[in-house]
């Protein structure tokens, strides 16, 4: 279908079209060389594709402005970090305020009180926590859940993500081996030490590994979404619930991408029971906070097994962490922006894209498919929706990958540049999906016999 000679082709001619139209970009990357690494703030920015990154000046909801001047439709939205829009006008205001009256102090303000009431209302648990970011959540959950349960292991999916989390960085070899995965900078001990793998979807294997009763917890998004959507099947939650009691392990929820689903989550959507949750990125509308809650009988545990004394040396904790600016900005995110209202918005906007390129993927036969959950869509370069980690990485292909990013890009469309990803905003327009959908079309035609 694809024909690799055109695709070639057409890459180079991006390439070139790109650098034609960013000077600007090009001019302060060259900037950027003398002092930062690879000339990015973060690793991952030389992932972008195209020849550099280009830099952002401003974006307001759904747009971004970029050094050259070009407005462009923001699906990536900050790998959903903001997915409330950028700059929502509700949360600037609130986080001035708390700018200007101070912003950390390592003591509580009033707003972490309706914060946690919040979240309780949300996700059903009771007890909660602050972080800067899901990672140093997922994290800081997982050390309770050992601490806790005085359990080795803990078990996450293969081709999972859950931030810069070491344990986490595990995948398995086609022996059904834990190793490191590839690409993973220094890992401490090999990961098979700390961490059972098993494929999404597999209950066999998921009872194989708890029956043994070293697993401190599961940890697990309830939908995957690092590895392309991949959702569970019927009865699979039911189990794993069920299977997590049966073996005493914790089950741990990380809402940090599929809090796309609504305002309270899959979790909430699917009355799910979980004994620890995690959440962060879009939590505070672009401000670094994080989340992590807990049941009463872990909440209990934990204060019956640490002491005032030693409280501050518990391998958790931050001193930005629970600052009063992330309090005000989940505050306000929680109560005026991350609302039923916004998602009524963005959610039939996603479905208007998914309809757009399942229509384009049918009309030209391509052995592709489009998933969907919530406000985030996703298309994929296999034939059926995967049903675990594997079959999605089997499908990944870079190449198209690169070509896809880079050429939507120039025609205006920001996609979310590890996969084909894209989240809607409640201020998306119908304008901007009908973009996507004749761009898309564009770029396909130019690469298939
Ligand atoms: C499911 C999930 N959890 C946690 C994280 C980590 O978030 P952060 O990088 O903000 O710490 C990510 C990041 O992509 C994620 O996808």
């Amino acid at each position: 279908m694809i024909n690799r000679q055109k695709l070639q082709e057409q890459y180079l001619k991006e390439i070139r079209e790109f650098e034609k139209n960013n000077p600007k970009s090009f001019e302060l990357f060259n900037q950027a060389q003398k002092n930062m690494l690879q000339g990015v703030p973060m690793n991952w920015m030389v992932k972008w594709a195209g020849s550099y990154p280009i830099s952002v000046i401003k974006a307001k909801g759904a747009h971004i402005v970029d050094a050259d001047g070009h407005e462009i439709i923001d699906f990536c939205l900050g790998d959903t970090g903001a997915m409330t829009g950028h700059a929502p006008d509700q949360a600037v205001k609130a986080i001035i305020e708390r700018v200007q009256n101070g912003t950390t102090f390592m003591l509580p303000t009033e707003d972490s009180i309706y914060v946690a009431q919040e979240l309780e209302r949300r996700f059903g648990l009771p007890y909660w926590q602050f972080t800067l970011t899901a990672t140093d959540a997922n994290r800081f959950a997982l050390r309770i859940a050992r601490h806790i349960t005085n359990r080795p292991k803990i078990l996450s999916y293969n081709w999972s993500y859950h931030g810069t989390v070491d344990e986490t960085f595990a995948t398995l070899n086609e022996n059904g081996e834990v190793i490191p995965r590839a690409g993973n900078i220094g890992p401490q001990i090999n990961p098979a030490l700390t961490t059972k793998v098993i494929e999404w979807n597999d209950l066999d294997a998921l009872e194989t590994a708890l029956k043994d009763r070293d697993v401190a917890a599961v940890l697990a998004e309830p939908v995957m979404t690092n590895i392309g959507i991949v959702h569970p099947e019927p009865g699979y939650h039911e189990a794993l619930r069920t299977l997590t009691r049966k073996y005493g392990t914790l089950l741990i929820l990380d809402e940090t991408h599929t809090i796309c689903t609504g305002p309270g989550g899959y979790t909430k959507e699917h009355n799910l029971k979980p004994d620890m949750l995690t959440l962060g990125k879009p939590i505070a509308s672009g401000i670094p906070a994080a989340v992590y809650g807990m049941s009463k009988e872990v909440a209990e545990k934990i204060i019956n097994t640490t002491t005032k004394e030693l409280s501050d040396t518990g391998g958790i904790g931050g001193t930005l962490a629970g600052n009063a600016l992330s309090l005000a900005a989940m505050r306000v995110t929680l109560s005026e922006v991350l609302t039923e209202e916004a998602y009524k918005k963005s959610i039939p906007l996603a479905e208007k894209f998914c309809q757009g390129v399942k229509k384009v993927i049918a009309e030209k036969g391509l052995p592709w498919n489009v998933t969907r959950l919530g406000n985030r869509v996703e298309y994929w370069f296999r034939q059926e929706p995967a049903k675990n980690g594997t079959e999605a990485a089997n499908a990944y292909d870079f190449e198209l990958d690169q070509y896809m990013h880079l050429a939507t890009l120039n025609r205006g469309i920001l996609m979310t540049p590890f996969h084909n990803m894209a989240l809607i905003a409640p201020q998306t327009t119908i304008e901007d999906i009908d973009k996507h959908t004749t761009v898309f079309k564009e770029i396909v035609e130019n690469i298939i016999d």
